[in-house]
């Protein structure tokens, strides 16, 4: 049988750890109604910091109400949402976005240029220095559309159902350790397990050749591998493409990687 091993951050804990004044930038799943993020995000305000949400994870899968949240700004990625690599979002509140100077420039941004002095065009041309992405912007803008008919709500049912029965059958996998927690609606699309004592590189090459892409490595969330005392984990991620199929090829490979590494002799 499979082993479990559950890890939930304590979010209260972390939100009053903030230090007035800091940025706040955090990632984890969440509630369908967004109920995490808007209690980290009441916990940053609450000690006067300005707080940013990377919704890198958040967006992708789950209904955002960007109101709702109550954050000074939400940035996400194109490439994590079906869209083209080299474009994201920032929403920010207009009050904010008006205090910010540019970090950028080039064309579109200024209003005036004089000799000793520039204005800036308004928000958000100010930010947006040069010949921006065209083609990346058109395809992101498709991906948005395309979710939206698929609805958000839909997209986070799909994966919280796919997630569930991938973790039914990872457990019947011998020596296979699951990380995260059981209850699905309690984490995202997103599966990370260590088989045996094998690396999880070699896991995710055996996989590859069974034509299965799983990302090996620390995720970038060094601190909480330390935590955990795991060197590297292989983490199968599921989104609107995936089916049960997958999950049972996946399952397929694993048992099938066991006997390449002599763990069934
Ligand atoms: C929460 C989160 N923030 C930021 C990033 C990085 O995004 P990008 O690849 O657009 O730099 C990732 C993924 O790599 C992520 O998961």
């Amino acid at each position: 049988m499979a082993r479990s091993i559950r890890h939930e951050a304590d979010l209260l804990r972390i939100g009053f750890a903030v230090d007035p004044g800091a940025l706040f930038v955090q990632q984890f799943a969440d509630h369908a109604d967004n109920g995490d993020v808007r209690q980290l995000v009441a916990a940053a305000k609450s000690v006067g910091a300005i707080v940013v949400v990377d919704g890198a994870q958040l967006v992708p899968h789950y209904p955002t109400d960007v109101e709702a949240l109550g954050a000074d700004f939400l940035v996400f990625s194109g490439h994590k949402m079906l869209g083209p690599t080299g474009i994201g979002v920032m929403w920010g509140k207009a009050e904010r976005l008006e205090e910010l100077e540019p970090t950028e420039g080039g064309g579109e941004m200024i209003s005036d240029v004089q000799l000793y002095e520039s204005r800036w065009a308004p928000v958000p041309q100010k930010f947006e220095a040069g010949t921006p992405p065209i083609a990346q912007a058109i395809g992101l803008g498709a991906a948005v559309d395309y979710l939206e008919k698929i609805g958000m709500t839909a997209v986070r049912e799909h994966e919280v159902d796919i997630t569930g029965y991938a973790l039914e059958r990872l457990a019947d996998v011998p020596e296979l350790t699951v990380y995260g927690p059981s209850d699905p609606n309690r984490r995202g699309g997103a599966v990370s397990f260590e088989l045996a004592d094998i690396h999880a590189h070699d896991v995710a090459t055996i996989l590859d050749q069974y034509g299965i892409a799983v990302r090996a490595g620390h995720h970038c969330a060094k601190p909480l591998m330390r935590h955990l005392e795991v060197a590297a984990t292989a983490r199968a991620s599921f989104y609107v493409y995936n089916t049960h199929d997958d999950v049972d090829r996946l399952v397929d490979a694993l048992m099938e990687a066991r006997k390449i590494f002599g763990l069934d002799a």
